[in-house]
């Protein structure tokens, strides 16, 4: 089984495919918005604490549960405690999980889509219209972006892991590189962008309260792709002879890395455009600093670069951003490929075309639900709310279900895997992991604060998601 499951050829192509996972649109501008919205370098330093010491140890226990399984998130829980049919929900809800996610995700990454296309073509005096974003999501439009998209994701799917997810990555995640080095060294070149450096960097601690530090948890959490099956199934395309410790620790080490680098483009481009911007009036949410906010800042910078500089300045950030949507959306529809391929026997065609069946007839249900459909649009209502479908997915899956899943494998090490067996595990391709002061803690946290602290995050979202009420 193990010899004819498809691998990725190297270290390297690992860890390109994971970066991109990893690198999406949360890093580009959720994570520099958060930054600076809630004290700069004071966010910034609890967010480094909660990568190294929370989120790192949660990853390396995804990708070692993959590789010893060698089987999808739902086949690797069932593989490793076969007479226990309580953690084969696990398993279910780390496939499920994905599934959901890459819904909503596919909704933003088809708009990206539409305004990359409408930069490209001219028309960036048009997205900038405050009015516009309004009718672009209830534009029939949609569909045909929607199948480009499609086609795009299916197209290095249908290749495999090799020959398709490896080798768009080691394509995609070095255009993404220069452009992001390219676009902040031009953005830093502007007058007043050193202001928005200044409201990205600079400590306030004042502005640290237990929300911000549970945003900051869910965010890095969410940038690493835990709790998404991502990671155990990219874990089971890893070969036994490499190492998983180190690939895991550069994988985040380049996540946060590009997250950073990001804060250098988005914060400096604000401030150049108006010096007097209060960074406490950003908005909280990705989509309107996306598809509100910048394409008022591009057509802005018309004055400085002329219209068709400004242009490219926003083809070049669209396009950087749909790339990394991209290689998001293809690892997290890789899980539940992986798991039909595996429970039902399908041939990979054929399971790309009723998964993608499947996101589609999703993603066009949870597009329409932003007036275009009244029924989905009112969907439900919660903690005195009117919710959506979008806002459904949303907050059940990415709020509430994400730091679940985490806790859920933390209790797996623990409970019944043994940590043993995950230390044994991260030693292949790392003989001298056991002695290290990684292994030791890892050994320790992943039993005791770490699955607390994700008990109490999963606990305080119901709370406050579901009944309005917050335990800080
Ligand atoms: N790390 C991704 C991001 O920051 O946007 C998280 C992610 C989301 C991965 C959606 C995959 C995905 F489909």
């Amino acid at each position: 089984m193990s010899e004819q499951r498809d691998q990725f050829s190297s270290k390297i192509g690992f860890i390109l495919a994971a970066a991109g996972s990893a690198v999406g649109i949360g890093n580009l501008v959720g994570f520099p918005v958060a930054a600076t919205k809630n004290g700069g370098g004071a966010f910034l330093i609890i967010y480094a604490l909660f990568v190294a010491f929370i989120c790192v140890p949660v990853m390396l226990a995804e990708m070692g549960l993959g590789r010893r399984a060698q089987k999808s998130p739902l086949g690797s829980y069932q593989a490793l405690s076969p007479d226990n049919k309580g953690w084969h929900i696990a398993g279910l809800l780390a496939v499920i999980t994905p599934f959901m996610i890459a819904v909503f995700y596919m909704v933003i990454t088809v708009w990206i889509f539409g305004y990359l296309w409408h930069s490209v073509t001219g028309n960036l005096a048009m997205l900038a219209d405050p009015e516009y974003f309004g009718q672009f999501v209830n534009d029939y439009g949609f569909v045909g972006f929607l199948v480009a998209v499609t086609v795009i994701i299916n197209v290095i799917l249908v290749g495999g892991v090799r020959k398709g997810i490896e080798k768009a990555a080691k394509f995609l995640m070095p255009a993404l590189f220069i452009m992001l080095v390219l676009l902040v060294i031009f953005v830093l070149s502007l007058d007043n962008a050193a202001l928005g450096v200044e409201f990205y960097l600079v400590p306030d601690f004042s502005k640290i309260d237990g929300s911000v530090i549970n945003g900051a948890l869910a965010q890095a959490f969410f940038s690493l792709s835990l709790g998404m099956g991502i990671l155990i199934t990219y874990g089971s395309y890893f070969s036994r002879r490499d190492d998983i410790v180190t690939s895991g620790k550069l994988v985040a080490l380049t996540d946060t890395a590009v997250a950073f680098t990001a804060g250098l483009m988005t914060l400096p481009a604000i401030f150049a455009i108006n010096p007097n911007t209060n960074p406490d009036t950003l908005s909280d949410s990705s989509v309107s600093m996306i598809f509100s906010f910048f394409p008022q800042i591009f057509v802005a910078l018309e004055g400085v670069v002329g219209y068709f500089g400004a242009s490219l300045a926003a083809t070049v950030f669209f396009l950087l951003t749909f790339i990394a949507a991209i290689t998001s959306l293809v690892s997290i529809l890789e899980v539940p490929t992986a798991a039909i391929i595996e429970k039902a026997k399908f041939s990979r065609k054929k399971t790309l075309l009723v998964m993608g069946f499947a996101v589609t007839v999703l993603t066009l249900i949870a597009a329409t639900s932003f007036g275009f459909i009244p029924a989905f649009t009112e969907f439900t209502s919660y903690a005195g709310q009117t919710k959506s479908v979008f806002d459904v997915i949303y907050d059940v899956f990415y709020d509430t279900i994400l730091p679940l899943n985490g806790l859920l494998i933390c209790l797996f090490v623990t409970l019944h895997w043994r940590k043993k067996g995950l230390e044994d595990e991260l030693s292949e391709g790392n003989p001298n992991y056991r002695n290290t002061l990684l292994a030791k803690y890892v050994r320790i946290s992943i039993s005791t604060f770490i699955p607390l602290i994700l008990a109490v995050v999963f606990i305080n979202t119901v709370l406050t998601k579901f009944v309005g009420f917050s335990l800080f």
